[in-house]
């Protein structure tokens, strides 16, 4: 087998209480991977259900219809959450459960889910943090063109609007997109991820209003509440070169551009980063007058999501990147079930990377975590894997935290074994193990192992 984590995490001794007393301490999850229900209750299809749906999409023909049933279970995972001393609790609201249609009519009985998930958060001393979209279009405004239509600035306004009145004296912690780039490059480039849609105007427009509606969104929420606590989360992936020749060098930066700075500088009044990848000066022909003003946002944190680091070698034949991944079983390193390499490090060069940025007050580590062919032997998990994995990024995480970098929060993802996209149920992040015939819970010993982490 691959070498494993170097560090000594099996004997690690860190603490919680070594980042702090008010460092922010949580676990994440998300709608459409947990809850189920997917015709339930008023909701209408999400553009998941229907990619679910084609062939050779997803893995096994697996389906999110009812996941890990977070919508009937919704108490007992909470309850779980409790358990073990997690004080938050990220979780995202289906823009299909509360308005079916994406526009237009409002369904109640969505909105009621969400209080009552919300109440049981609070009723047991749990802070949520609720994203507001996290990849899970309505169907209905797919079909009008969905993020490559301009029109989605006043759809994702309407839903942002009714979601903070309605949740305002309930929820300070709003995130507004999960992972823009992955809605952008997986769901519009490379059309592996729904709505499964290619090339280059796809994603070039799609990457333009995500970032519109992700700084308007963020102004949305402050309007309307104006104490609440604001961010987003963006996926990033340390970028190493496959070798020190230039054409890796140049081809490594490409990717870091796209995969790092794509989403946060225009944030920050940067614009996009077209002086590294030239393929993205076409994006001005999606850009309306002001729109320069209105991609800046005002950022109370920004969560940054870290899993792996990616190598990077030059090819000729990718178009407009002229790059490619060095898949990390190819290299022969330690990797998970995803084939994402275990590098540590990464989450350290990360945090440093988005610290270097002005205009970010605090960073948030808002998911991290792995997949691993977890076991259920006698009613016990036994992920001694997920366990050092966590806690090897978590001795990196405070590295950063003692050279005085701006991080102040820590999310494992996920809370249960869920719908892993296009990985179906293969794919298992849980710190809490799922039998998917009988939604039966076990807590996995990384599980027992965050709690007692989390009491220290
Ligand atoms: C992230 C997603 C999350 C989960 C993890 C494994 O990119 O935000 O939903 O799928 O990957």
């Amino acid at each position: 087998m691959y070498k494993e984590i170097v560090s000594a995490s099996e004997q690690s001794k860190i603490k919680s209480s070594d980042f702090g007393s008010d460092f922010y301490w949580g676990i994440s999850a998300s709608a459409l991977q947990t809850e189920g229900a997917h015709n339930i209750e008023g909701k209408g299809f999400s553009i998941w259900d229907e990619f679910a749906s084609k062939r050779n999409k997803i893995l096994n023909k697996d389906t999110p219809s009812v996941a890990a049933d977070f919508y009937s279970k919704y108490e007992e995972d909470i309850s779980i959450i409790k358990a073990l001393n997690i004080p938050n609790f990220r979780l995202s609201f289906a823009w299909s459960r509360i308005i079916p249609n994406g526009t237009g009519v409002i369904n109640r009985r969505g909105l009621n889910y969400y209080h009552k998930v919300i109440d049981a958060c609070i009723a047991n001393g749990i802070e949520p943090w609720v994203t507001l979209y996290n990849w899970d279009l309505p169907l209905e405004l797919e079909v009008k063109g969905g993020w490559t239509n301009r029109a989605i600035i006043n759809w994702f306004v309407e839903y942002v609007e009714l979601c903070v009145r309605e949740f305002k004296g309930k929820v300070k912690y709003w995130m507004v997109i999960n992972e823009p780039m992955a809605i952008a490059g997986a769901g519009h480039f490379l059309g592996i991820h729904a709505p499964g849609k290619k090339g280059k105007s796809n994603f070039l427009s799609a990457m333009h209003h995500v970032a519109l509606c992700q700084s308007i969104g963020l102004r949305t929420i402050k309007s309307i509440q104006p104490d609440a606590i604001v961010g987003t989360t963006f996926s990033c992936s340390y970028i190493t070169p496959y070798s020190n020749s230039d054409r890796d060098r140049r081809a490594a930066n490409r990717i870091d551009a796209l995969l790092n700075r794509a989403f946060i500088e225009p944030a920050l009044g940067m614009g996009y980063p077209i002086d590294s990848l030239p393929f993205l000066s076409d994006i001005k022909k999606y850009f309306q007058p002001g729109d320069e003003d209105l991609l800046k946002a005002n950022f109370d944190f920004v969560g940054i999501q870290n899993y792996t680091r990616e190598v990077v070698k030059a090819s000729f034949y990718i178009p407009y990147l002229f790059a490619k991944f060095v898949p990390a079983d190819k290299r022969k390193v330690y990797h998970t079930l995803m084939d994402w390499e275990v590098y540590p490090e990464s989450i350290y060069e990360m945090i440093k990377k988005f610290a270097q940025y002005e205009g970010i007050p605090k960073l948030i580590i808002t998911e991290n975590g792995a997949s691993f062919p977890d076991e259920m032997i006698d009613g016990e998990v036994n992920d001694r894997d997920r366990k050092r994995f966590i806690q090897s990024y978590l001795e990196q995480v405070l590295k950063a935290k003692n050279e005085g970098l701006n991080i102040h929060g820590y999310f494992v993802w996920s809370l249960t074994d869920n719908f892993e996209w296009t990985e179906g149920y293969r794919q298992r992040y849980g710190l809490v193990y799922i039998d998917f015939y009988t939604q039966k819970r076990t807590i996995k010993n990384s599980g027992y192992w965050y709690r007692d982490f989390l009491s220290k």
